[in-house]
């Protein structure tokens, strides 16, 4: 039997990240968090943890996406589970989230967040502002079959449906729209590569410029607004004077763009007067 210590010297994986890559995979195999990976490395492995762990490495290596072979990834401190009907939850729309619980909005703030995917901005939003009235709604039925699990998991209060981006919200009901919508252009060489691979092709592609979505949810979010309320929209990275200037056409106001860690703007807003 080979040890923790040996199993992870031979991951064979590729990068930076190959080695904390093995370390995951070999923690979900095993049940046990990364520490214990340091503070047992000569415990034996036994053949049936090891077999799981290799097989998960050849899966990497063909590219599958780390969260789905464990089966969920952190959002702001949640451990969220993700499959292959949701996107993987980025750190940059955690700005979003942030924007959000800056907005001067009201206790009981009715606020919905559109393709919600896990769940992740909605349940992230519940759990930090438990008087809001929280609604998370996508077109995947079953997407929101794995936002219904980490609801429930997470003990968070969000109402669920499923919608076409306003399509079922009723008139002048919200104070917020939140949304992470898709916004990659067709076509885009990045859909090849990495990650986007194997995420659903809904969750990321919205037409010949990226913007289809967006343009959708502004028009369904203008009637939706209770007067001063607000959206908030995550984007691509070279996308943020477009969105600033649909939003303006739509009669927003206080238009602003908030940057993601490496200083680009990725999540633009405004409020509806
Ligand atoms: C980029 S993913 C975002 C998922 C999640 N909000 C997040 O940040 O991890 C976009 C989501 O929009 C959903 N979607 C695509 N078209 C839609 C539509 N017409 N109406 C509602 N949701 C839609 C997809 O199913 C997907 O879950």
């Amino acid at each position: 039997m080979n040890s923790i210590r040996e199993l992870l010297s031979h991951h064979g994986l590729p990068g930076d990240s190959g080695r904390l890559e093995a370390e995951v995979l070999l923690c979900h195999c095993l049940d046990k968090p990364r520490s214990y990976l340091y503070s047992h490395g000569e415990q034996p492995v036994c053949p049936e943890q090891a077999s799981a762990y290799e097989s998960m490495l050849a899966e990497r290596r063909a590219g599958q996406p780390v969260a789905y072979l464990v089966g969920q990834r952190e959002f702001w401190s949640l451990a969220l589970a993700v499959n292959e009907h949701t996107l993987i939850p980025r750190p940059e729309t955690e700005t979003l989230v942030m924007w959000a619980l800056e907005l001067p909005l009201p206790t009981n703030a009715a606020v919905a967040d559109w393709g919600t995917g896990s769940g992740a901005i909605a349940l992230a939003l519940a759990s930090e502002r438990p008087h809001w009235q929280l609604a998370a709604s996508d077109a995947s039925a079953a997407a929101l079959d794995v936002a219904d699990l980490n609801r429930r998991r997470l003990g968070l209060t969000v109402r669920l449906l499923q919608s076409d981006w306003g399509a079922a919200f009723a008139a002048g009901s919200l104070d917020l729209v939140a949304s992470n919508p898709p916004y990659v252009a067709e076509g885009d060489p990045h859909l090849e590569a990495g990650d986007l691979l194997f995420e659903p092709n809904a969750a990321l592609v919205s037409g010949r410029d990226g913007l289809d979505a967006i343009r959708r949810i502004i028009e369904d979010a203008v009637p939706v607004l209770k007067p001063g309320g607000w959206l908030l929209l995550e984007h691509g990275y070279d996308q943020a004077a477009a969105v600033r200037g649909l939003l303006q056409a739509a009669g927003f106001s206080q238009l602003a763009s908030r940057t993601d860690l490496a200083g680009i703007e990725r999540i633009s807003g405004g409020c509806l007067v």
